[in-house]
């Protein structure tokens, strides 16, 4: 926090051109509409929106693909417990009650659907079973050639996901050889297990979920937005307006002696900072141009005053040579006066130019210019001022 304060000669501010309003307050203030802040705003906002749009598609298909790989685990857990007990009943030989099992199984919590589907093997050894057991679409008959197979379906109450999985014969399949009993070669497919599994509440969580993260993601944005503008506000609306309501002050008030307080050292800091050196500039410019001013008005005084010494100068040689025409006139009256009184002598130029001579010494120094002079003089022709020195 600075505050230089810079003092320089008064200026009149009548006659400063720079007092001289070119815009009025108002219009300046009504060309300033839009904002900086509002522009970040919504340039923010969108870009919020944008990324919480995308971020929340993404979470959505991920929590998807995860709650699909999860229950398809599940799901072949269920078709191994259902095949482990039907497997318990073939080794008990209490496969008379195997239509308990499905009932069990379907007990737990999501499963439509769970059900044996037997091999030709099984049938050519023990005999066809009933219409459930039978193949009943391209999924079981896949199954029996031994493909396993996932597939999620959409039903009128929600998603559905079936898994229809192969066992084949070997000597310890699930830890059992099925060969004990099963008089096939290793590797045949000797039934399949499917099993339907309802994603419908798995779907609501997971919407539920989004739902819920939204309108966190809602709430954050509400209080980012909220953050947002007061950050902006402090940091850059004030200090703009401040910069502002500054300039508009000395462009009113013609100061230069106003500085902004520069606090920290962003842009705005810079700007204010660089505004306060151009103040201390303009002020030194003013004081250099009023000293400058004031060195030229002493010097048109003094001029002033030569001139009118000058002035003074001339009048003075002005009166004395009115002064040296008066005498010069007196003497050439005189003179006449003599040659008059002595007519014979007016001829011989040289003894009166002499007896002329020795009465007058400046007469001796510049007689004819001054001679000359007075006969015009005597002739009654009006005299030049400064005829004197032509
Ligand atoms: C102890 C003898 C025994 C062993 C070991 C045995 N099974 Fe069986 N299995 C049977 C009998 C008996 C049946 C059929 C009974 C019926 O149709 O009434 C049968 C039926 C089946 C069925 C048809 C079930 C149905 O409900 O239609 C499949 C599939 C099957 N066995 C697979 C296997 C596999 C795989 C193994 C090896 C892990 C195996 N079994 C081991 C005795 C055995």
């Amino acid at each position: 926090m600075q505050r230089a304060q810079v003092s320089f000669p008064a200026v009149d501010k009548a006659a400063n051109p720079y007092t001289k309003k070119t815009e009025t307050p108002s219009k300046s203030i009504a060309f300033c509409t839009g904002t900086i802040t509002s522009r970040i705003l919504a340039f923010a906002a969108g870009l919020f929106l944008v990324i919480l749009t995308a971020s929340q598609i993404h979470a959505h298909f991920a929590q998807k693909n995860l709650a699909e790989e999860f229950v398809g685990n599940q799901v072949g857990g269920v078709a191994d417990t259902y095949f482990d007990g039907l497997n318990k009943l073939m080794l008990t030989g209490a496969m008379a009650t195997r239509d308990e099992l499905p009932l069990q199984i379907k007990q737990q919590p999501n499963v439509l659907e769970a059900r044996v589907i037997r091999s030709d093997a099984v049938i050519g050894q023990y005999g066809p079973a009933d219409a459930r057991e039978m193949a009943a679409d391209d999924l079981d008959r896949d199954a029996l050639k031994g493909k396993e197979t996932a597939r999620i379906e959409e039903t009128p109450q929600g998603r559905r996901l079936t898994l229809v999985r192969p066992f084949r014969a070997s000597e310890k399949t699930r830890g059992v050889d099925c060969m004990g009993c099963h008089s096939v070669p290793t590797g045949t497919v000797l039934g399949a297990v499917r099993i339907s599994y309802d994603l419908a509440p798995v779907d609501v969580r997971i919407r539920n979920a989004g739902l819920i993260s939204l309108g966190i993601h809602g709430v954050l944005f509400f209080f980012g937005m909220a953050l947002l503008i007061l950050a902006l506000r402090r940091t850059v609306a004030a200090p703009i307006n401040r910069l502002t309501a500054l300039m508009t002050r000395v462009e009113q008030e013609s100061d230069l002696n106003l500085r902004i307080p520069v606090d920290g050292r962003d842009e705005i800091a810079c700007a204010a900072h660089a505004f306060n050196t151009m103040m201390e500039r303009f002020a030194d410019i003013i004081r250099q141009v009023g000293g400058a001013t004031h060195h030229l008005s002493q010097v048109a005084s003094h001029l002033v005053m030569v001139t009118t010494r000058t002035q003074a100068g001339v009048d003075k040689q002005l009166v004395d040579t009115e002064q040296l025409v008066a005498t010069l006139t007196q003497l050439a009256g005189s003179v006449q006066e003599v040659a008059h009184n002595n007519p014979g002598s007016g001829r011989r130029g040289p003894p009166s130019r002499q007896r002329c001579e020795g009465r007058d010494e400046n007469l001796h120094l510049r007689p004819r210019r001054h001679l000359r002079h007075v006969r015009s003089t005597e002739t009654g022709g009006k005299r030049h001022p400064a005829s004197g020195y032509r």
